[in-house]
C-alpha cells in the first residue's frame, strides 16, 4: 500500500480499518438513507440487479451482464437444489430470487432499506424460495450454522464492521460452506492523486465506511477461519458498467422533471452520487479500483 493511503484513519466507532477510510464516518442508517432516497433512480437506471455487469465477451447486452455475474457467483458457490442460501445486502432480491428459481435453493436475504425490502419481499420464484428480511447483516440474529452457501454482491462495502461481516458468515455457515464476495476494492498501491480524487471521496458520497484492497479481506477472512479457494480481479469485465449508468442518468437529467429536481434540491442528501458515477468510471479505468471475486470455504 502506498504512503497515500497508509494514512487513512478510522473514525466510524466500530469500523474494521482498510486500505482507504473516508473523512467523514459513515453510519449503517448513512447507508439505508442513501438506498431509500435514491430508491427511484437505482430502480430505473440499474434495475432489478444493482451490482455491476460482467462482460465475459463484450458481447452481451447490460441486461444479460448483470445475470452473467450471478451465474459466475452461482458457479464458484458451486450450488445443488435443496441448499439454504444467504444473500447477504439482497437489494431488491432479484439475484436472489434469481438463484432460488434456477437451483431449486431456499434463499435468505438481508438489507438494511426499506424501500428495497418492499420490493424484495414481494419476489416469488417460480421453483425454491426466496424470503428477505430487512434486517442489519451485522446484527442477524440467525442461528448458527443455519446455510450451506452465503454470497455478497457488493455489499461488504458498506459494512463498517468488516471483521464481523466474515465472523457473521463463518458462525452462520455449515461445516464446509461456501461464501462469494464480490467487492469493490482499492489497488494495492494507489497514488496519492487516486485516493484524494477518487477513493477517498468514493466511499465518502457512496456511503462506504471503508474500502478495503485484497490483502484486507483476505486477512479477514482468514482471521474469520475462511480457507481461500480462488480469487478473480474481474475489473476489466465490469467497467463498462459506469458509462452505461452515466448514459441512462444524463438522458434521464434531460427527459425527467423529476431527475432535475432530485438534483437541484439541496433536501437530497444523496445527490452528489451523480457525481461518484463518473468518478467510479475514471477509478476503474486508471486501476485505482479493482473488482474482486473472492470464494472461501469455511
Ligand atoms: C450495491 S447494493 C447490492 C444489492 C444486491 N446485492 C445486488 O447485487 O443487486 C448494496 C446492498 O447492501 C445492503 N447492505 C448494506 N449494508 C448492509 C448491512 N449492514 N446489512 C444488510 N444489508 C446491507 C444494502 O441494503 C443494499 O441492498
Amino acid at each position: 500500500m502506498s504512503d497515500a493511503a497508509n494514512d487513512k484513519v478510522s473514525i466510524t466507532s466500530g469500523a474494521t480499518p482498510v486500505a482507504i477510510m473516508p473523512r467523514a464516518a459513515q453510519t449503517a442508517a448513512d447507508v439505508s438513507g442513501h438506498y431509500d432516497e435514491l430508491d427511484r433512480p437505482y430502480r430505473e437506471i440499474w434495475g432489478d440487479h444493482i451490482h455491476h455487469g460482467y462482460w465475459r465477451t463484450g458481447r452481451e447486452s447490460p441486461e444479460e451482464a448483470v445475470v452473467a455475474l450471478v451465474d459466475l457467483v452461482a458457479d464458484r458457490l458451486a450450488l445443488t437444489p435443496g441448499m439454504a442460501v444467504c444473500d447477504i445486502g439482497c437489494g431488491y432480491g432479484a439475484s436472489g430470487a434469481y438463484l432460488a428459481e434456477h437451483y431449486g435453493l431456499a434463499v435468505t436475504g438481508l438489507t438494511i432499506s426499506s424501500a428495497q425490502a418492499r420490493v424484495a419481499g414481494g419476489r416469488r420464484p417460480a421453483a425454491g424460495t426466496f424470503t428477505c428480511l430487512e434486517r442489519d447483516w451485522l446484527d442477524n440474529r440467525l442461528p448458527d450454522a443455519c446455510f450451506d452457501r452465503a454470497f455478497a454482491i457488493e455489499s461488504s462495502e458498506h459494512m463498517a464492521d468488516k471483521a464481523r461481516f466474515f465472523s457473521e458468515a463463518a458462525r452462520t455457515l455449515r461445516p464446509g460452506g461456501r461464501l462469494v464476495v464480490c467487492a469493490w476494492l482499492a489497488s494495492s498501491a494507489p497514488s496519492r492523486w487516486q485516493v484524494d480524487h477518487l477513493l477517498e471521496p468514493i466511499c465518502r458520497e457512496g456511503r462506504l465506511p471503508g474500502m478495503g484492497d485484497r490483502e484486507d479481506y483476505e486477512t479477514l477472512a482468514r482471521g474469520a477461519g475462511f480457507v481461500p479457494l480462488g480469487f478473480e480481479d474481474i475489473s476489466r469485465n465490469v467497467r463498462r458498467t459506469w458509462a452505461i449508468c452515466a448514459r441512462r442518468l444524463l438522458l434521464k437529467l434531460a427527459t425527467d422533471r423529476h431527475y432535475r429536481q432530485l438534483l437541484a434540491s439541496s433536501h437530497t442528501r444523496n445527490r452528489v452520487f451523480a457525481l461518484t458515477i463518473f468518478r467510479l468510471m475514471i477509478a476503474l479505468r486508471t486501476g485505482a479500483m479493482r473488482y474482486g471475486v473472492f470464494t472461501w470455504r469455511k
